[in-house]
């Protein structure tokens, strides 16, 4: 596949199903987990421009940082800490409109404001979790948690 990518304007629905046909094409012939986990992270950067998206992987008792694409942030994060840890411990995809008001959030920066966070599982056991930011309020919605799940439904882990 061709390095570039086909970025699209528009409906967010439109953008995630042009999105994912050349995310397939990107990863499916290459087996180094986090050469492709780099990949996906930036290729949600660069057609949707989130502040900040990545993995966290689950090493004892905590989340350690992996691939991401965005500021530098929190290296690690204690299980049951912040949305990430929550995530983690819940078992579950946090949707947050407005990061201030969940408890026990973990600032990496002040500068993101609502969040999404969804457990990553590997032979149906969590290994950790993918987080995207945004600096606006209230950014992502159910269209978000569905092609966002596709899309890590198609990474090997
Ligand atoms: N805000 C997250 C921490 C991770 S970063 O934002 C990259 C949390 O509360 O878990």
């Amino acid at each position: 596949m061709a390095e570039d990518l086909n970025i699209i304007t528009g409906d967010k629905a439109k953008q995630y199903q042009s999105l994912i046909p050349q995310i397939e094409a990107l990863i499916n012939y290459e087996t180094d987990l986090i050469a492709n986990l780099g990949n996906v992270c930036a290729a949600l950067k660069e057609q949707f421009g989130w502040f900040w998206i990545g993995f966290y992987f689950i090493e004892k008792d905590e989340l350690v940082l992996s691939a991401f694409q965005g500021p530098v942030a929190c290296t690690r994060i204690k299980k049951g800490r912040g949305v990430c840890g929550t995530a983690w411990q819940k078992e579950k995809t946090l949707l947050v409109a407005n990061v201030d008001e969940f408890p026990g959030h973990i600032a990496c920066s002040s500068l993101s404001k609502s969040e999404i966070v969804f457990p990553v599982y590997k032979d149906d056991k969590i290994i950790g979790v993918f987080d995207v930011d945004s600096e606006h309020l209230n950014h992502f919605d159910e269209t978000d948690q569905q092609y966002l799940a596709q899309i890590l439904g198609l990474i090997y882990f």
